[in-house]
């Protein structure tokens, strides 16, 4: 079994617990932001999407692990929700031509730096004109990192989501040390970066 679909495997109540990140319940509460669709970069078994639809928007969730979209659609239905959900990789999978979402999100995907860049040019491509671009991951900063992977490949910076995101202004870009509470996974200080902004 592959190394992400076995960690689902052993999961079976969500491996990153059940309630949405805190960075994208920040964002969600704007007065600003009111997309009616989502798209979900990496989205695991889908506490993040599932939290959108369950707000009223039309979601829809990739990632790479079939066991977590499996699990993601348990948890869904459990929820009285329905997501899209699509087994997919993000070097590969692209929506059909034509195919906007007022907002696109990538939580926590932290992987080698080609992939994290092929999921940057996935959500530029996905957003419609106007709509919104929302990001947290593990950054390159140091200082207190306890969590999060020790390889620098797999951490984000926001020079290299600028420079990835050229035509998207910027709401917000911050990076700094977190508390996080996020499932078994994500306890304790982190440093991570986090993102917002609107394609132009
Ligand atoms: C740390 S988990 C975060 C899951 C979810 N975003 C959350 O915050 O709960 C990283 C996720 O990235 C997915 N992933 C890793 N490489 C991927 C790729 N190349 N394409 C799509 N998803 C990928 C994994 O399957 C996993 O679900």
């Amino acid at each position: 079994m592959a190394k992400w679909d076995e960690k689902y495997a052993g999961a079976p109540d969500g491996l990153f617990g059940s309630e949405p990140n805190m960075y994208l319940c920040e964002v969600a509460g704007r007065p600003d932001f009111n997309p009616k669709t989502g798209l979900c970069i990496a989205d695991g078994d889908g506490r993040n999407s599932r939290f959108l639809a369950n707000r009223g928007l039309a979601m829809t969730a990739v990632d790479l692990s079939a066991v977590a979209c499996e699990n993601g659609r348990r948890f869904d239905a459990d929820a009285g929700v329905s997501v899209e959900r699509i087994a997919g990789d993000v070097t590969q999978w692209r929506p059909e031509a034509g195919r906007f979402w007022e907002a696109v999100f990538l939580f926590y995907l932290q992987a080698p730096t080609a992939e994290r860049m092929a999921a940057l040019a996935l959500a530029d491509a996905a957003v419609a004109s106007g709509g919104w671009i929302v990001i947290e991951g593990f950054g390159k900063h140091g200082g207190g990192d306890q969590l999060g992977p020790g390889q620098e490949d797999l951490l984000y910076s926001l020079d290299e989501i600028h420079a990835a995101l050229p035509d998207i202004d910027v709401v917000e870009s911050l990076s700094g040390l977190v508390r996080l509470d996020e499932g078994g996974r994500h306890q304790g200080l982190g440093g991570v970066v986090r993102f917002a902004g609107r394609k132009r």
